[in-house]
């Protein structure tokens, strides 16, 4: 009966063939939210109708799509969306906005908000306006020094797929990616002030092969931070700015060891951002970072465009002897501004970094009256064609 009223109601706005026999085992079920008690005026909590939905769009026997509707709002206290699925391939239609409550009203765990794990084949097709408003500002202000949400969390999900998803004002970061296999992110947007503290677009950790594509990120931290346990991490055609960069860690803060390794950064841009093509590693570190290029990247007023900072967190000028190994890091066609004269910054460990290729840069200062100029500590390598000149790069 449940079965009958939800496929009457659904009726109405998908395809009328869709609820045809019901043991057609190969044939897409949607549950929408609507469907389960969710109201969409941005007022009710509609967390326990969207888990009510999931619960039965992840326990379908078939293909099963979990339907948010366009034209309304969902406030959302939290929501946890777990596997693992009885379902093949689940989907998500994502056409409305999701919205938390105010930071006075936030009750419990403040590390994240919306976490999806533990669910494998999951594509998450957004699309229209603004699927998520993060209503950053009060914990910007307010809770600058304390524990802010991540927005977004996937968690040991493989085989994901997220397209057209549009991201505001997360209070901390806006998507994690933990303990992923096989993810590809395509034209998301993600945007947020430059002012707003630690917001970066996209923390991947623990996870490989990772794609990020045809995806614009602007807020006040890293665009992308690729951290400890990640390889085969593939970022192409990010426009990146205002925010920190593309960033390999921060590693070595953390006394275990940490390993990136295998990363692409292909036809990106940084526009207004502090930093460019970046490796930041904490004095002390262990563990390595290797296999990384950057390449085919547009530069405008960036600062710092190709920066290694092995003296990460700490003030101290001189450089330490233990540290997380940089090596067989490839810069190749960058083109461009820098926004001061510092354009190639490669500060290594005493123990050096090795095999750093820089190839067709061509980094002018965005005040021509100021030439650039590339400055390195402890790097090994070669370099081809190079505006600046880098002399200080060592065999
Ligand atoms: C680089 O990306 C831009 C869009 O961001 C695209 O138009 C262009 O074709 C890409 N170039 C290459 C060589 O892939
Ligand atoms: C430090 O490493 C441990 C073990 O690998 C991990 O569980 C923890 O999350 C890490 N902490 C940070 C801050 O990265
Ligand atoms: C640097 O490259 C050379 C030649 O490919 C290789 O033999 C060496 O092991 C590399 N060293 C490091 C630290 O990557």
């Amino acid at each position: 009966m449940q079965r009958l009223i939800t496929c009457i109601l659904i009726l109405g706005f998908v395809s009328p063939t869709l609820c045809l026999g019901s043991d057609a085992g190969t044939k897409m079920r949607y549950f929408n939210v609507m469907d389960y008690g969710a109201r969409g005026d941005g007022t009710c909590d509609d967390s326990n109708a969207i888990l009510s939905a999931w619960q039965r769009t992840c326990g379908a026997e078939g293909p099963a799509t979990l339907v948010i509707p366009s034209g309304k709002i969902f406030l959302v206290t939290r929501l946890k969306l777990e596997g693992p699925c009885k379902a093949p391939g689940i989907r998500i239609k994502f056409a409305g906005k999701i919205v938390p409550p105010a930071m006075d009203a936030w009750a419990g765990d403040r590390s994240s908000w919306i976490v999806i794990s533990y669910v494998n084949g999951l594509t998450i097709d957004a699309s229209g306006g603004i699927n998520i408003d993060g209503y950053g500002s009060t914990w910007w202000e307010k809770c600058r020094s304390c524990q802010r949400p991540t927005v977004l969390r996937f968690h040991a999900c493989n085989g994901l797929f997220v397209n057209s998803l549009r991201m505001t004002n997360s209070p901390g970061a806006h998507i994690s990616v933990n303990g992923c296999d096989d993810a590809r992110f395509s034209q998301i947007n993600i945007n947020a002030p430059q002012h707003s503290p630690n917001t970066d677009g996209f923390d991947i950790a623990s996870s490989k092969n990772i794609l990020i594509e045809d995806s614009t990120i602007g807020t006040g931290d890293d665009c992308i931070a690729i951290n400890g346990g990640s390889s085969y991490i593939y970022a192409t055609r990010v426009a990146c700015g205002p925010g920190h960069g593309i960033s390999i860690g921060s590693l070595g803060k953390n006394k275990s060891q940490e390993i990136v390794e295998e990363v692409y950064v292909r036809n990106c841009s940084f526009i207004g951002t502090t930093n460019g093509a970046r490796i930041k590693t904490w004095p002390g570190g262990s563990g390595y970072a290797r296999k990384i290029t950057f390449e085919q990247i547009k530069l405008r007023e960036t600062q710092n465009p190709i920066i290694i900072d092995q003296n990460y967190g700490i003030k101290s000028p001189n450089p330490t002897d233990k540290a997380v190994k940089v090596s067989e890091v490839t810069y190749r066609g960058f083109d461009g501004t820098s926004a001061d004269g510092k354009a190639i910054d490669l500060k290594c460990s005493t123990s050096g970094c090795f095999n750093i290729t820089l190839d067709q840069i061509h980094i002018v200062a965005s005040q021509p009256s100021k030439p650039t100029y590339a400055s390195c500590k402890n790097a090994h390598g070669k370099v081809g064609y190079s505006v600046p000149k880098v002399f200080c790069l060592s065999k």
